[in-house]
């Protein structure tokens, strides 16, 4: 949720550190901060602000730091105490001289924080990561590894810790309890950071720091240590995607950027997926024996994912039989659902670091279900725990508003479904063949959807006054209607529901007058007509239909009052191509009303606290 960059070289620290903080500002944005140690004085400085980075940069203009080489710095999406200057960090101790930025939660920090008043440690802000700040000037005796074990055994929670201090004003401090961390390897100078982006124009060398781990970094050592002091050896990756991938390239937002992606990422799906006949999942882990067994899968996955997943449960049950329960990773959690060493789990998440669902996960897996995940991000903390990884690969997504890793993550429910569907026959092999042929045209298919962007924003133009939208849509497209709402309710701040069109009578019937904007998604299929007559009932009641159909349905004129056209493909497959044009929607309304596209209020790209 927050970014945490930090720098030890011979560059000016704060320079760099504003540079990744940029961006970094997708993980959160609601005030930031930098703190160096002064070459001059050998002493820590600190400048933080409410707001974005932009002002940060601003405040370093009108008030620079000293020069300095060692540094560390947040951008904060605030859990413990509001949005403002005194709870941003970086947060020191009472002497001031050990300076901590923290990603995650410290879940006892009310206990400790008790604790240390009574010891006589004075508290500036409401946050739970100055605690860690004032134990370590407490447990600090001369040897700051000793002390940093001290304080993190202590700790409860999950957390990424950067740290400078003064008394060892060469060495950048930094540790990892399920939030992520990683360490960039430069030449003569390292990093560390919540996210590879940050750093990835100033080095492609990453050292994932794991779970359970501690490190000590100079400008040309990085020393990885376990909690218990042993000394490990750290693997070295190179990371294999350009800086090209994490900038705008022209386009005015990031969202817009990866909505124009999806025809790439589905044709390289495509590539390293499909051999003639045959589905290549590698990384699947399982035998054909063992999936010969599954008697039942579970997916769990939060936001977008979710809904991906939701229609990965008619895709497996259409196609194999196979029973799907999907829950959101939250509910699943705490439910205390019925599973075996048969089930199988699909936890979905584009980032691997979804707080609740790596705990869905470990209940999962505590119970003795195999894990495979559908996952984006190389090396996440999802993939570790898990037996299996189908990768999405749809490279770094940086608009909080879910977009290519969405239809990525349907892709590979698709191919899985077509996979298993070998095994567990519930459709015929020429049924198949028809469903492969058809899936490898979705690049060609996106290509020409994109090329018609300009209807969507007129639709968009005419559309973005009403105060409220509800999404209707059936059976496979009934999860699309709910992530076409998300779209827009995320980014524009519309209230938007989304509905399976049959439970429009059961209560969302009562929303519409002529102040309410539908959006039906009604693609050719075998309830075409039963969407027709949802769409009868909601022009009865003056409604504003916008309806997502197919291309050359000329009938459908008559009951809506804009249409976006989608190419022709089978029903199955249909949830595919209609996201495109609910995105671009979600997309233009939202430019229209001026809102943040990127950096939606209050939303985060990766939730990493529950
Ligand atoms: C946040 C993001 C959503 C995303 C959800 C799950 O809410 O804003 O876009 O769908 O988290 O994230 P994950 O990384 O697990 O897919």
């Amino acid at each position: 949720m927050c970014g945490i960059i930090g720098y030890v070289g011979e560059r000016q620290a704060d320079h760099v550190l504003i540079n990744g903080l940029k961006k970094l500002e997708y993980r959160g944005y609601d005030s930031s901060g930098v703190g160096i140690i002064s070459s001059r004085t050998g002493k820590l400085v600190v400048r933080k602000i409410h707001g974005k980075i932009q002002n940060l940069e601003e405040l370093l203009k009108k008030s620079p730091l000293d020069k300095g080489t060692i540094g560390i710095s947040h951008t904060r999406w605030a859990t413990h105490g509001a949005p403002n200057r005194v709870n941003s960090h970086p947060h020191a101790d009472c002497s001031k001289k050990f300076l901590v930025v923290h990603n995650g939660i410290i879940e006892n920090y009310q206990i400790l924080k008790d604790q240390l008043k009574k010891r006589g440690h004075k508290f500036r802000s409401d946050t739970d990561t100055e605690v860690i700040a004032h134990m370590i000037e407490e447990c600090y005796h001369g040897d700051f590894l000793t002390a940093f074990r001290k304080v993190i055994s202590q700790l409860e929670g999950a957390f990424a810790l950067g740290i400078i201090t003064q008394m060892h004003p060469e060495t950048l401090y930094a540790a990892r309890v399920g939030s992520p961390l990683i360490i960039g390897v430069g030449k003569n100078e390292n990093y560390i950071a919540s996210d590879v982006p940050a750093i990835l124009d100033m080095t492609d060398r990453i050292i994932y720091l794991k779970d359970g781990q501690m490190a000590a970094i100079t400008k040309d050592k990085v020393d990885v240590f376990t909690f218990k002091g042993k000394r490990m050896r750290p693997k070295v990756d190179k990371i294999n995607y350009s800086v090209d991938a994490v900038q705008k390239q022209g386009f005015a937002h990031f969202m817009l950027k990866e909505i124009h992606e999806q025809p790439k990422v589905f044709e390289q799906m495509i590539k390293t997926r499909i051999k003639g006949k045959k589905i290549i999942l590698e990384g699947i882990g399982l035998t054909e024996k063992q999936i010969k067994g599954i008697d039942r899968i579970f997916i769990v996955a939060c936001g977008t994912a979710y809904h991906a997943g939701l229609i990965g449960k008619y895709v497996i049950e259409a196609m194999t039989g196979i029973p799907v329960n999907i829950d959101v990773s939250s509910e699943f959690r705490y439910r205390d659902p019925i599973i075996d060493r048969k089930t199988l789990i699909i936890p979905i998440s584009q980032s691997g670091e979804t707080a609740d669902t790596l705990a869905a996960v470990k209940e999962a897996r505590d119970k003795g279900a195999k894990v495979i995940s559908i996952c984006n991000v190389v090396g996440s903390s999802l993939v570790r725990v898990s037996d299996g990884v189908l990768y999405t690969h749809a490279g770094p997504e940086i608009g909080v508003a879910s977009t290519k890793a969405y239809v990525a993550q349907l892709g590979m429910l698709y191919l899985l479904a077509l996979k298993l569907s070998a095994y567990h026959m519930r459709i015929s092999s020429r049924e198949r063949q028809k469903i492969l042929g058809d899936f490898k045209k979705v690049p060609f298919l996106y290509r020409s959807i994109l090329k018609t962007k300009h209807s969507v924003l007129n639709i968009a133009k005419k559309n973005s006054h009403f105060g409220c939208f509800l999404y209707l849509g059936r059976n496979v497209n009934y999860p699309s209607a709910l992530e076409g709402a998300l779209k827009l309710k995320e980014i524009s701040y519309i209230p938007a529901e989304g509905y399976a069109a049959g439970e429009m009578k059961h209560g969302p019937i009562a929303l519409i007058d002529e102040y309410r904007a539908v959006v039906c998604i009604s693609p050719q299929s075998e309830i075409y007509e039963k969407m027709i007559s949802n769409m009868q009932e909601i022009r009865a009641r003056k409604g504003k239909i916008i309806a997502i159909a197919t291309k050359g349905d000329m009938s459908i004129k008559k009951h809506a009052n804009f249409i976006i056209y989608v190419p022709v493909i089978q029903e199955i497959l249909s949830p595919l191509l209609v996201a495109l044009p609910l995105q671009l929607l979600a997309y233009y309304i939202s430019v229209q009303l001026g809102c943040d596209v990127d950096q939606p209020r209050n939303l985060a790209k990766s939730v990493t606290v529950e």
